[in-house]
């Protein structure tokens, strides 16, 4: 299977849709099959998952053919059954707008711009399948076309150029980590 993973309002799913169409591959939402499966949503919007049954799930589901997207994606695949994995990345400035826009709880947004910050959907992949078959892109000025490009090269030809990310830096000199992390 291949997957597209990522912080939530990084861009994954208007991305995984135009690409599962266009390389005619089988669009699983770890999302939608968790709530399919009776697992459950928390008061604040966030779900309750019991990832092992999950992954069992999404195992039985899965086939070469499949574009796995979600948030959860590295805690609910095995390294053997992964081709390649993208992890969209998005400036947590522009992040946090997508989150009051969503309004999310003040609990949800902070947890998920810390993840953002330090890059752990990206470490937790890597640490799942390998640092040679994971790819981060920064989509924050990117179009959506564009970074629907560069993940059909990686999906076609097994590699792209992949970006450089330092969100944590550049908190550190706006002097902004009060914003981004609970003390
Ligand atoms: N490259 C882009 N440029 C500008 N806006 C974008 C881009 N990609 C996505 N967006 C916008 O950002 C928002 C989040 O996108 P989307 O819902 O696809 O994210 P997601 O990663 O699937 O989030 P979730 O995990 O919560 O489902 C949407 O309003 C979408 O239209
Ligand atoms: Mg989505």
């Amino acid at each position: 299977m291949k997957i597209i993973t990522g912080n939530p309002g990084t861009g994954k799913h208007i991305v995984a849709r135009i690409i599962a169409k266009k390389l005619k591959l089988e669009l699983i939402d770890i999302n939608k099959v968790a709530i399919g499966h009776g697992v459950f949503e928390k008061g604040d919007g966030t779900l309750d998952v019991d990832l092992s049954e999950l992954k069992k799930i999404i195992t039985k589901k899965a086939s070469k053919n499949s574009l796995l997207v979600g948030h959860l994606a590295p805690y609910v695949v095995s390294r053997n059954n992964v081709e390649s994995a993208v992890v969209l990345r998005r400036n947590p400035y522009k992040l946090q707008s997508v989150y009051k826009k969503r309004k999310y709880s003040y609990k949800k947004a902070i947890e998920n711009l810390g993840s953002e910050v330090l890059g752990i959907t990206y470490y937790d992949m890597v640490k799942k399948i390998g640092r040679n078959k994971t790819f981060q892109i920064d989509a924050s000025d990117k179009t959506v076309s564009t970074v629907v490009k560069k993940i059909e090269t990686l999906f076609l030809k097994g590699r792209t150029r992949e970006d450089g990310v330092d969100w944590l830096g550049l908190i550190l000199k706006k002097g902004d980590m009060k914003r981004f992390f609970l003390y």
